[in-house]
């Protein structure tokens, strides 16, 4: 394999991070959650009581904030200021809070020259809203991965339920919507699907299938 990059972006609850994820391991890439670094930072200024609004304030605790991405044993974990915080960032508070704090554009000049330089030798799958059209508008392979709002929460809920966790369906499509709409609608960097992105609509396909289609590709462009 060539170390080329491959973006997946598309909305909330699509499947992109398991199957970036799965698609990485198998040929040696890193895998790269840009969507962490959003809510590494959103927790930590919930933990700093810094409005969510605060654009300076928030500039300046993300100068204080070292994120890392490390995977151990197959699991990417989270560091803030080397705390693991791979738990406390998927929680409710922080997934409702972290479109707006990512709507910020000096924040997300600091995070898209973050995420460059982790790709800038090549060899990463990266996932976000933004990475076929920000972050890395010349990566080699480009893929949009949707599936309707309905399947996205259907497919949330039932991995809550399976954890044992308490789950609303109804109130978890309207949090999915609301963060599309957010993430859609905002100035800088909205999620959009690149000229050059093949989408992929999952709505009725397995993770395996999305990941043999994506499997597919790069080896079409080898
Ligand atoms: O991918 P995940 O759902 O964890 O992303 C959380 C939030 O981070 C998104 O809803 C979006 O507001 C923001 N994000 C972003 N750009 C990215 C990745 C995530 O704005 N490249």
């Amino acid at each position: 394999n060539k170390r080329i990059n491959i973006a997946i972006d598309g909305p909330a609850g699509a499947g992109k991070s398991t199957v970036a994820k799965m698609v990485a391991e198998e040929i040696s890439f890193i895998y790269v959650d840009t969507g962490a670094m959003y809510r590494a930072l959103t927790w930590y200024a919930l933990q700093n009581d810094c409005n969510v609004d605060d654009e300076p304030g928030l500039v300046n605790l993300l100068k204080k904030t070292d994120i890392q991405l490390i995977n151990q044993g197959g699991v990417l974990h989270i560091y803030l200021n080397k705390q693991d915080v791979t738990e406390e960032i998927r929680s409710s508070e922080v997934t409702g809070q972290v479109s707006y704090v990512a709507k910020h554009g000096e924040i997300r000049k600091e995070m898209v020259a973050k995420q460059q330089q982790l790709a800038l030798a090549g060899g990463t799958v990266m996932d976000g809203r933004d990475i076929g059209t920000a972050v890395l508008p010349h990566a080699e392979l480009k893929i949009f991965l949707t599936a309707t709002v309905e399947e996205r929460a259907t497919r949330r809920h039932e991995e809550l339920v399976s954890k044992g966790i308490k789950s609303d369906y109804l109130s978890l499509k309207k949090q999915i919507a609301q963060r599309d709409k957010l993430d859609s609608e905002r100035e800088v960097a909205p999620l959009k699907k690149a000229s050059d992105a093949i989408e992929i609509d999952s709505t009725s396909m397995t993770i395996n299938e999305v990941v043999e289609a994506i499997n597919a590709l790069i080896d079409k462009g080898d």
